[in-house]
């Protein structure tokens, strides 16, 4: 479904933040995307989900390039969701890009609102999004990318800063849904329950790659990369 190969990209600052990375995601299939800090993952985020443009190497999805195909058919939250939440409501805010789109505020509210529903946070419908809680805004930054429907999804550290409750949330509805997902991430206990397979980024490029849970089985693997042991694997 998608295909990145030999990806490279500078920042306009000269940095060289991905030197040449290839992987593919097939339908609904889970592929978290690991590796230390400044290893790339966010940039490479970007650039799938037709956020950055593509300098050097190529993606496509469903054998279609350029950054409009991946924006239409893409789903991104942010590292932080609060970059992605604007509007003075949720209900707003997720019916946004719908209504961006061209569909018709009635409908597109009516959208939102089952999209809500099915992630079970109606009530949040008319809250200002700036006052939720973080676990509450990420849930909130996955309706709004689920109320167009992509088919898949990219996702920069959904679990980051939260507690437990609203991670086991969080992964519930990563396991739940039929989607494609590649996911950015530390928790690496988080990607062993969500996740078939794993991409480890190192300094731009990919390190290693492989099936879950072997792959996170590999202590000595992981610490060259800047990881630590999922804490099942811990003892
Ligand atoms: N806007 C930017 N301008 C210049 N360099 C950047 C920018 N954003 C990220 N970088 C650099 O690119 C590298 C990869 O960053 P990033 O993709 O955010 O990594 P990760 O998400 O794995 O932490 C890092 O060295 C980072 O400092
Ligand atoms: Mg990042």
């Amino acid at each position: 479904m998608l295909e990145v190969d030999g990806l490279r990209y500078r920042y306009p600052d000269g940095h060289e933040a991905l030197s040449g990375v290839s992987l593919s995601v097939n339908d609904g299939e889970k592929v978290a995307l690991a590796g230390a800090n400044g290893s790339g993952k966010s940039t490479l985020l970007l650039q799938i989900a037709g956020a950055l443009e593509v300098q050097e190497g190529r993606i496509s999805f469903r054998g279609r390039e350029g950054s409009e195909v991946l924006r239409q058919n893409t789903g991104l939250t942010f590292q932080n969701a609060d970059d992605e939440l604007l509007m003075p409501s949720v209900l707003e805010d997720v019916a946004f890009s719908l209504v961006a789109g061209g569909m018709k505020p009635s409908r597109a509210h009516e959208r939102a609102m089952s999209v809500l529903a099915s992630l079970g946070v109606s009530h949040l419908a008319g809250r200002p999004p700036h006052r939720l809680s973080g676990g509450e805004k990420r849930i909130v930054s996955f309706a709004g990318i689920l109320a167009s429907d992509p088919e898949l999804l990219a996702l920069d550290e959904p679990t980051a800063g939260l507690d437990p409750r609203a991670r086991r949330r969080v992964i519930d509805f990563l396991r739940g849904t039929d989607k494609a997902v590649i996911l950015a991430t530390h928790d690496l206990d988080m990607a062993l329950d969500v996740c078939s397979r794993a991409v480890i980024l190192h300094d731009g490029a990919v390190a290693c790659e492989g099936e879950l849970p072997r792959l996170f089985t590999d202590r000595e693997m992981l610490e060259r990369n800047g990881l630590e042991l999922p804490l099942k694997y811990q003892r």
